[in-house]
């Protein structure tokens, strides 16, 4: 569900995103790298970045690891003018950071950094950690009250002061006992950030560069620093098939809520799963176990019947869907049509009011308004090579069982005699008939008793 998320802060600052990309996944024990898995079938990356678009961010740049094209590429699919940056070694956080120098030597006015595996950070949770930017923070780190803080870095809180993040490594057993931990994006005013990311050394347990320390470096310089907080199950990190699980579970829950709050009935929303871009009208009503997969619309009162799969289809007003029903991309149902059991529509415009009530494989056509289409009638596209297109005029009606091969036109008002194979057009108004003719034979079957009864008493 498209959130209308808008920033908190309206602002005319500019604003550089940096997203970090660069994680090797291997937990996920996956050929795909980690950040193109999917939540509410977008990559997580395709997540983080449309999240910062929205937050503000006027530049994106992402880091990927060395030898990611296929990384680059999603980056570039879901917003075109993302700048893409190698990080060559794994050096740590803040040489991730610094290998978008170039992007942060154009003076931003907020630089802000966001993990690509973690994706469910939202718009507002952004804008509130740019926010003290306008007032004079240095930096601004995201905290959260960990269950279990071990692995995380500490806050080290002076009143609301932040004054410096410790690394679970690096910590004392006094610092261990924190809970406040960095959930580690971060938001910075870029004219601190490059001289301050310079300074920071690895120095640490890990030998890493920390981007961590841009806090105690920024306050030795003078700048104030600035903590926001957020719910544990926000900053939730994605590193291996299980977490990537608990994120569908949550964001599913979050796009389920958005649905009721905007109007739209859902019977039991646990069974409900929604795309990230699902479009749901007002007074629509989804029934149990229904899966909509991307570039879903349905338009107002349409009702979605139990055991559906929809995907790249459009519902106009009013429609009824299923029960069991498959839609398929392209395929556009028209207001008030009925799409009953066991249907499977692809790449079709179904005219309003048409009825396709049970049993049916429409692919490639044009249906008219208030067109029938009888139990089990297949249209048959493709004559594995190229696919053909079935017309179907308004208001016709096609009889059970028929095979409509394409490419063939039905016309308007036509009928269609149950059982056909169509392989011929029909003109408006006309009857196609395509079947064997029937015949019947009076008294065949007693004569055939009463040879098959002779010959056995021999
Ligand atoms: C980091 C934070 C820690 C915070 C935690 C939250 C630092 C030093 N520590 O620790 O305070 O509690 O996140 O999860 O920042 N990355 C690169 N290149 C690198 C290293 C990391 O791109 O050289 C990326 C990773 O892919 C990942 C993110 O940065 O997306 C965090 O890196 P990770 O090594 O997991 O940091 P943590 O040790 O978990
Ligand atoms: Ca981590």
């Amino acid at each position: 569900m498209t959130s209308s998320a808008s920033p908190t802060t309206a602002s005319s600052r500019t604003c550089l995103a940096i997203v970090l990309a660069a994680g090797e996944g291997t937990r996920m024990r996956s050929d795909r790298p980690k950040v193109l898995h999917e939540v509410a079938n977008r990559s997580m990356l395709g997540h983080v970045l449309a999240t910062v678009k929205a937050a503000g961010a006027t530049d994106i740049a992402v880091v990927i690891g060395p030898d990611r094209e296929d990384v680059a590429e999603e980056a570039r699919k879901v917003l075109s003018g993302a700048r893409i940056y190698v990080q060559r070694e794994r050096l740590g956080t803040g040489h991730a950071v610094l290998s978008a120098r170039e992007a942060l030597e154009q003076k931003p006015d907020d630089v802000i950094v966001a993990y690509a595996d973690t994706p469910l950070v939202s718009t507002e949770t952004f804008a509130k950690l740019r926010a003290p930017l306008a007032n004079g923070a240095g930096v601004v780190g995201l905290g959260f009250d960990a269950k279990d803080p071990t692995g995380y870095g500490r806050f080290l809180m002076s009143g609301d002061q932040l004054l410096d993040i410790r690394e679970h490594k690096d910590a004392t057993e006094a610092e261990r006992a924190i809970t406040l931990c960095n959930a580690g994006l971060m938001a910075f005013r870029g004219e601190v950030g490059l001289p301050v990311l310079d300074k920071v050394d690895n120095k640490n347990a890990k030998g890493e560069y920390y981007l961590t320390d841009i806090v105690a470096i920024a306050r030795q310089l003078g700048h104030p620093t600035a903590v926001v907080t957020v719910a544990e199950e926000e900053v939730h990190g994605v590193n291996d098939r299980a977490q990537l699980a608990a994120a569908e579970r949550m964001l599913q829950d979050r796009l389920r809520q958005q649905a009721m709050l905007a109007g739209v009935t859902l019977v039991a929303p646990e069974t409900v799963f929604f795309s990230h871009d699902t479009k749901l009208g007002r007074d629509v009503v989804v029934e149990p176990h229904v899966v909509f997969g991307p570039g879903v619309v349905v338009e107002d009162r349409a009702v979605i019947h139990s055991f559906s799969h929809l995907e790249g289809a459009r519902i106009a007003s009013g429609a009824g869907i299923g029960p069991f029903a498959r839609l398929r991309p392209g395929a556009s149902i028209g207001s008030k049509a009925k799409v009953g059991n066991f249907v499977e529509i692809k790449n079709v415009e179904l005219g309003a009011g048409a009825k396709v009530g049970h049993l049916t494989y429409l692919g490639d056509a044009n249906v008219g308004a208030n067109v029938n289409i009888g139990a089990g009638t297949i249209t048959c596209n493709y004559d594995g090579f190229s696919k053909y297109r079935t017309e179907i005029g308004e208001g016709a009606f096609v009889g059970s069982n028929s095979s409509l091969v394409a490419p063939v036109t039905i016309g308007k008002g036509a009928f269609v005699g149950s059982g056909s194979v169509i392989t011929e057009s029909i003109p408006d108004n006309a009857l196609g008939l395509g079947r064997g003719r029937q015949i019947v034979k009076e008294g065949w079957v007693t004569a055939f008793r009463e040879k098959v009864s002779a010959n056995k008493k021999k």
